[in-house]
């Protein structure tokens, strides 16, 4: 087998990259060069896939198996459109890794695939479905623009050469986004932990490195479909969450639960300033049991956890990234709020 991965570099697309060269496969990557790694064994096409020339100059070095995608988390569907048609007679196949965000239940209803989708025309630029000044709902922006690009793939190669992947919170070593190593962090300081909502929560996080085995595998297999990509509804919950936190990073914690009444009577941001606690219903119900029956296996949770530590206390850092910013409530404000919540003792 022979891929192609655009992008490649950061964090999911790594993980692609170290399984495919791990199953002994040819793997080309495509992306600026700007970050994130460059792998021996690989080789590496520099260019900026909003660039026509570029895109064309990468056309030229296949044929491939099939195409990887991974770096599409903010190309607006007209870039993806580009890169697809310009790809579309270089590969077999095109694996495009979309997001939950795509549904339009998403977070307030169970979901699973077939459900509504959110619109986003193919060829939509980036301006399309911004979300309005001072919203403080889901990112409606950025499902809006995965859906445009899901439309994008599946009109340049067709349903039956396009595999689609909606992935839920994905963690991991490398994660970028900081929600793990927000976590890890704040347990491994101990004290009183603002714990939000209940411990009976379920929650449904993957392994960057479970998404990546499946993207692998689905990009050897001929045809096209869609995935969700999530842990088993209801296996994991909020409080084993933050006890694996607490576990490996010495139990130097006590977790301090505080409802979600509370913490949205204080205006807490959702998902970013409390990481992975989201209030609506369907946030954590996205069935994902077509995807285990197509081979898609997700590790334990812990697992994640530990292994993200342990990638941690290597000194290891990921790839600076504007999102990491958002992520995290100040010491000062979670002591108000456990005060507000009665819970500091
Ligand atoms: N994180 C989550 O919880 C989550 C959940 C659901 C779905 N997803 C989806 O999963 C994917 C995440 O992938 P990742 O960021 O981890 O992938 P990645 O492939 O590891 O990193 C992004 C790559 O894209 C390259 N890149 C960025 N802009 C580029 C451009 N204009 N032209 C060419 N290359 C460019 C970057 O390298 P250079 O900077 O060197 O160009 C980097 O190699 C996204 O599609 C996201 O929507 C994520």
């Amino acid at each position: 087998m022979d891929i192609l991965v655009v992008g490649g570099g950061w964090f999911l697309g790594k993980a692609v990259v170290e399984e495919a060269l791990g199953r002994g496969w040819g793997v080309t990557t495509f992306n600026r060069g700007r970050s994130g790694v460059a792998f021996p064994g690989v080789r590496q096409v520099l260019g900026d896939r909003t660039s026509a020339e570029d895109l064309a100059r990468l056309a030229e070095q296949g044929p491939w198996d099939a195409v990887i995608d991974t770096s599409a988390a903010y190309q607006p569907p007209k870039v993806v459109l580009a890169g697809t048609r310009a790809l579309e007679d270089a590969a077999a196949r095109y694996v495009y890794v979309s997001t939950v965000s795509v549904y339009a239940g998403w977070p307030e209803h169970p979901l699973k695939v077939g459900d509504p989708l959110l619109d986003g025309p193919a060829d939509a630029d980036s301006e399309y479905g911004k979300n309005p000044e001072g919203w403080r709902g889901p990112n409606l922006h950025y499902g809006r623009q995965k859906a445009g690009g899901e439309r994008a793939v599946t009109e340049a190669f067709g349903a039956e050469r396009s595999w689609l992947i909606r992935p839920g919170v994905i963690l991991g070593p490398n994660e970028y986004v900081g929600r793990l190593p927000w976590w890890l962090r704040r347990a491994g300081r101990g004290g009183q932990i603002l714990a939000p909502g209940s411990a009976d929560k379920g929650i449904q996080p993957v392994d960057v490195r479970d998404v990546a085995r499946f993207a692998v595998d689905l990009a050897a297999r001929p045809g096209g479909g869609v995935y969700n990509a999530t842990a088993p509804i209801g296996r994991d919950t909020m409080g084993s969450f933050l006890e694996a936190c607490l576990a490996v990073t010495g139990d130097r914690g006590v977790l301090q639960w505080v409802p979600d009444e509370v913490l949205l009577e204080q205006g807490v941001r959702q998902w970013t300033e409390v990481p992975l606690w989201r209030t609506g219903k369907g946030v954590w119900l996205v069935d994902s049991e077509p995807a285990y029956a197509a081979g898609f296996v997700c590790r334990p949770l812990e697992e994640t956890v530990r292994d993200t530590w342990e990638w941690l206390r290597r000194g290891n850092k990921p790839v600076p990234h504007p999102r990491a910013a958002a992520i995290g409530i100040d010491v000062d404000r979670e002591r108000t709020i456990l005060a507000a919540a009665g819970s500091i003792h």
